[in-house]
């Protein structure tokens, strides 16, 4: 089964942005081997420092998938610094990290009406400075994204099926699943 790797670039517990990737995280089992990634303990990016294990722990996690879903609110019309740190401790070695050639699936939500396409413009642009290969296919934006959350788990079943037609289609592009 091929391994898809889930980024919340959100750490509060009642996230709509993990919420979303548990709900597909569920409509995959049986079909991907799905991980949700620790990045609320990455310390901030300094060259100084042998890399932390919990960045070690995240840059084998991307190594080890064969795609990545990257759900994410936007912040002051980007990508939020916890979610842009830990992308920035796995780029190295630069144009040779495990981002180069990496599946790699955006989605965005807010509370607000937008989704956070601002955000997932940005994040796009970061992945493909890293030489990611970022699925090209309908952009996932999902806005008013709390009101869609029961039990920490997004529940609007419209919303569910066109996020997982586009991880279907970076599966099937990428690993004949
Ligand atoms: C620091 C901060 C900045 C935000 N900036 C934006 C923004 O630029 N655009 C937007 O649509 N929502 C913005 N929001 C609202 C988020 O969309 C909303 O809080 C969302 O629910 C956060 O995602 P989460 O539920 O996964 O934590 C911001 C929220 C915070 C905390």
């Amino acid at each position: 089964m091929p391994r898809i790797l889930f980024v919340s670039g959100s750490l509060r517990a009642a996230s709509s942005a993990t919420a979303t990737a548990r709900a597909l995280m569920q409509r995959l089992e049986g079909r991907a081997t799905t991980e949700l990634a620790e990045i609320g303990t990455i310390p901030h990016y300094n060259a100084d420092l042998d890399e932390p294990a919990a960045a070690a722990a995240f840059r084998e996690a991307i190594g080890a998938a064969d795609g990545v879903v990257f759900v994410t609110p936007e912040y002051n019309y980007s990508v939020p610094g916890v979610l842009k740190n830990a992308i920035d401790w796995a780029s190295r070695p630069a144009y040779g990290s495990v981002f180069k050639g990496k599946p790699c699936l955006v989605m965005t939500v807010s509370g607000g009406a937008l989704g956070g396409v601002r955000a997932q413009a940005h994040l796009k642009y970061v992945l493909g400075g890293m030489l990611a290969q970022v699925h090209p296919g309908m952009e996932v934006v999902i806005p008013q994204a709390g009101k869609k959350v029961e039990d920490g788990v997004l529940t609007d079943a419209a919303t569910l099926d066109f996020a997982m037609a586009e991880i279907e289609g970076m599966m099937g592009a990428n690993t004949g699943a």
